[in-house]
């Protein structure tokens, strides 16, 4: 859907409990992540911009009191919900009590993990922790988002430099390349992080709905209306409105929407009246909005509205450098989700991974890791990738190469699809073994 909700971590070493949550909080409409034991959830949290934590108590190992009291220690400010069999047994009474932590007895209905979740919530909101800004290193702000390369660490500056007002923000860059999480990281590190985070994927509303959907409407106001109803713009009261492929917001939003940039006020569809707005827009585009405009499809007054400052976020294949780490972060997340355990690529699959161009970005990467991590039996391999990653290589095709060094990397290329076999590989080069031999030295 177009519309999306907080991350909830949930800890339990049952897995039908686990899975019976998840089905229940997804169909709610809120991300989760799991977790069966404690030592997987401190990698979630650790990693991860969690809303919510749900926790078993009893877990083998490490129990779950001790989870919240590292939790309350190291994360405050996040909502915590105890799922347990018996809470005077457990012992949870106390902590419960200490850190005003809810609890929810197992079993439970769907309702009743809906009222309490949404109870935990509003308690976040209020608890003074919540008000505070939110402490730790930028490693620990921008946990979520990945990154050491030179024309990375720009977009983390600009992101650290807007976080707190409420400027206007376009992002540009290719499908797949992390806009969205710029987005969140703009609002969950700044100081209205408690405010919501309303995403609208403009693209996804047929233009006819559009307007009603994001500014809402009176009853009466068109066949179906039958109610007065809010959009996303009053959802997002005091928080961001982020408005994913602004390229495909209708003439009509786009009129609307620069008067909700200019005078800070909408009016709702059969409204007569104004009403006051206070959010950050931040918008979202991977098409070339010039061409649009030049096409009489987008409003030029608009465009300098939302540019006010401009994050242009790189494709995967101009920050190579930080393949590892993506790879590192990814294996740990499906390790955990998957595999139960943390797995590890091999020198030579990494290799594959850097050189191949990444049409589809830090998006494909990410599935291309979660689909070897679910076919491996242990260590991530070459055999676990997808064939054609080994035959695209990326040359820039500003870096000329001597024909030698070329040689080189091909050869090297034709060895590890054969897996380091050398007959195999001098049969493909049609040389004999010898001459392999020779260029290998
Ligand atoms: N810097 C990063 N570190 C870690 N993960 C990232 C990073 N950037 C993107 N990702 C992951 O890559 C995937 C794609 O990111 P996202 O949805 O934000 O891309 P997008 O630019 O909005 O793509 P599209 O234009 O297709 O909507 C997500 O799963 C996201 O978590
Ligand atoms: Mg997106």
């Amino acid at each position: 859907m177009a519309f999306r909700k907080e991350n909830i971590l949930l800890v339990d070493d049952d897995i039908d409990i686990l899975e019976l949550l998840q089905r229940h909080l997804q169909s709610m409409d809120y991300h989760t992540y799991k977790a069966v034991s404690v030592k997987e959830a401190l990698y979630i949290l650790k990693d991860t911009f969690i809303d919510l934590l749900i926790t078993d108590i009893q877990m083998p190992h490490v129990d779950g009191l001790q989870l919240l009291k590292f939790a309350n220690e190291n994360y405050p400010e996040i909502p915590k919900l105890v799922v347990t069999g018996y809470p005077s047994v457990d012992g949870a009474l106390e902590v419960i009590k200490s850190g005003a932590i809810d609890y929810l007895t197992k079993p439970f209905t769907k309702e009743e993990l809906k009222k309490a979740v949404e109870k935990a919530f509003e308690q976040g909101a209020n608890s003074k922790d919540s008000k505070r800004k939110i402490a730790g290193t930028k490693a620990n702000i921008y946990a979520d988002l990945i990154g050491e390369s030179e024309v990375f660490l720009k977009v983390t500056d600009i992101i650290d430099r807007v976080k707190d007002n409420k400027a206007t923000v376009l992002i540009k860059g290719e499908s797949g390349t992390g806009k969205e999480l710029v987005a969140r990281a703009i609002h969950y590190s700044g100081k209205f992080s408690r405010a919501p985070f309303i995403a609208v994927n403009c693209g996804a509303i047929p233009e006819n709905l559009q307007e009603a959907e994001l500014f809402g409407y009176m009853k009466g106001a068109f066949t179906g209306a039958n109610e007065n109803r809010k959009g996303f713009f009053q959802a997002a009261q005091g928080g961001t409105l982020f408005l994913d492929e602004i390229g495909n917001a209708s003439l009509g939003v786009q009129t609307k929407l620069l008067r909700a940039l200019q005078e800070k006020e909408i009016t709702k569809v059969g409204s007569q009246s104004a009403e006051k707005v206070d959010i950050r827009i931040i918008a979202a585009t991977n098409a070339d909005l010039y061409e649009e405009i030049k096409n009489k499809d987008f409003r030029e007054d608009l465009y300098y509205r939302l540019t006010v400052v401009e994050i242009d976020v790189p494709p995967l294949r101009e920050r190579k450098s930080d393949i590892p780490l993506l790879v590192e972060k990814f294996l740990r997340k499906y390790g955990v989700e998957y595999k139960d355990r943390l797995l590890r690529i091999s020198p030579e699959a990494l290799q594959v991974l850097e050189r191949y161009h990444w049409p589809g970005n830090i998006r494909e990467l990410e599935n291309i890791i979660q689909r070897a991590v679910i076919m491996s039996d242990g260590a991530i391999d070459i055999g676990n990738l997808p064939e054609y990653l080994k035959y695209q290589i990326d040359f820039p095709d500003t870096d000329f190469v001597p024909l030698r060094e070329m040689e080189k990397e091909y050869v090297q290329r034709v060895l590890i699809h054969t897996q380091g076999n050398k007959t195999k590989a001098a049969e493909i080069l049609q040389i004999d073994r010898k001459t392999l031999r020779d260029k290998l030295k």
